[in-house]
This record gives C-alpha cells, structure tokens and sequence, in this order.
C-alpha cells in the first residue's frame, strides 16, 4: 500500500464508518468520564472522524475542538446536527499546531480514543504526537490515550484472515500482515455483496502502554491514572485496553 497516506483511512471510510462500529455507539461511558476531565474545558480530539465522541461532548457544553487528515470524514461530522459549530483543524495529528493568535492554542483536554494514536505509523510520529500535544496542555490539563494492548499471538505466520459476517447477499472479511519488527499491522476490512467489492485499508503501528509511557516522558509529561475500561475499572494482566491519562510532569 505505498499510496497510504495520513487521510486514506479517512477518506474511504467516511461513507459507512457509523455503521461500521455500531459496538461503538455506546459513548455514554466514556463521554462521561472526558467531560469529568476536560473541566472548563477547552478540549481537543486528535482523529474527529464523524464526531461520534466529539458532538455528545459538545451537546454537555464544553468547547471541543478537532484535528483530522481527512476532509471526507469530518463533512460527516458536519453535516451532523451541532457538527458545523466545531473547528476542525485538517493536519496530521503526528505534529500538529492549533494556534490562537500567535501562538499554540492550550487545553485542558486533549484525547484520542478507539486506537487512533497507532494511525501514525512509526515510533517517531508517535513520538512527534505526544510532544505537540505537550505543547498544546494547559498547566493544568491532560492527554487521554485509549488504546488497545497488543496481542501478536493473533496472528498466524504473521497473518489474519477472519470473517465478520457471512450473509446470503454479503460477505465481510479481515485481511492483516502483520511485521512485528516494526509493530506494523497492514489491514483490509473487504465487503463482497451483490453491488461488487469494497475495500477498506487500514495501517496501524502498535505500541504497548510501556512504551507509550516513554513516549510521554520524552515529551515532559507522566503518567497520572490508567484504567482497564472507561468505567476506571482497575488495568490488569487480562485487560485488552486501557484508557491512559498523562499530566505535565512539572
Ligand atoms: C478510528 S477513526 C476514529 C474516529 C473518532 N475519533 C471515533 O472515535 O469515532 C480514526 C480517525 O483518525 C483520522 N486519522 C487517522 N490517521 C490520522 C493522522 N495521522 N492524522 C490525523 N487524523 C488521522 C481518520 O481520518 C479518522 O477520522
């Protein structure tokens, strides 16, 4: 996939991503907890996408503000009711600048949810990403992270093939190559039904919370909470994501 770039998950996707993830439409766990955070706000989410967590939050009177690669995706949210009220900043989120006036605008909150910090693709873009939000932190505010923790024994031979759905008129298959030199996951989510095949191209870098700590501390800031779950459950050996929070470290 050498044409992959920051927006093409975005742009592909934005037709159906709402009824791609209908197990995502439950946000009242996790909005709850971001508007517990973001205080007076204001708060900023890294990959807005259709506003699936952004517009709630927004709707509970806080200030957000959003940065996406992709236009397509964000017209989504836009064209959503509420939508059009929120600045969305298009960049990619692996060093960004959300100014105000002349110099970085501050929040209380910055987050990014639903694994969005591994669509930048390497250890430096992450890297890159952790010390733009730094410089966007209010003294007072906080990086929220929600992440999967990496299971590499899912793959066979470094690769996956499941089905999602088996239907008479449809067909939905995942296809992953996995390079764990690199922590790279390269992913189609492909449809086949009687209106032809669709394809839907992911890349993803997977980091472990460890590493995701470091990736803080080389940015100035530390590790306040994790949790296994947006319910604050405790984060534990069986735990397949954890929602981290960074602070300032001075
Ligand atoms: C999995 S979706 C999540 C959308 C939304 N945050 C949600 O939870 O429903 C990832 C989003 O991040 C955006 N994205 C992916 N890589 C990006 C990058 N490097 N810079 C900016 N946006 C990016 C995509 O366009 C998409 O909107």
């Amino acid at each position: 996939m050498n044409d992959y770039t920051a927006a093409t998950y975005g742009d592909r996707i934005a037709e159906v991503y709402d009824e791609m993830y209908p197990m995502r439409a439950n946000v009242g766990p996790a909005v709850d907890a971001l508007t517990k955070l973001a205080g007076s706000g204001p708060a900023l989410e890294l990959g807005i996408g259709t506003g699936r967590i952004a517009l709630p939050l927004a709707a509970r009177g806080i200030e957000v503000h959003g940065i996406d690669a992709s236009e397509a995706i964000v017209a989504k949210m836009r064209a959503k009711p509420g939508g059009a009220a929120i600045p969305v900043t298009i960049a990619d989120f692996a060093g960004f600048s959300v100014r105000d006036g002349n110099r970085d605008k501050k929040f209380r909150l910055v987050y990014v949810v639903f694994n969005t910090l591994f669509q930048a693709t390497s250890q430096e873009a992450q890297v890159r990403c952790f010390q733009s939000v730094a410089a966007h932190l209010s003294d007072d505010g906080v990086f929220l992270v929600e992440a999967f923790v990496p299971d590499p024994t899912r793959f066979t031979r470094n690769q996956n093939i499941s089905a999602s759905r088996v239907e008479s008129d449809l067909v939905s298959i995942d296809i992953s190559r996995h390079d764990p030199v690199n922590q790279l996951v390269h992913s189609q989510h492909i449809f086949i039904g009687e209106t032809g095949v669709r394809l839907y191209p992911v890349q993803v870098r997977y980091s472990w919370h460890s590493e995701l700590d470091l990736m803080a501390q080389l940015a100035g800031l530390r590790l306040r909470e994790r949790w296994g779950d947006w319910d604050c459950s405790p984060f534990t050996a069986s735990s397949e994501y954890h929602v981290s929070i960074y602070e300032k470290a001075t």
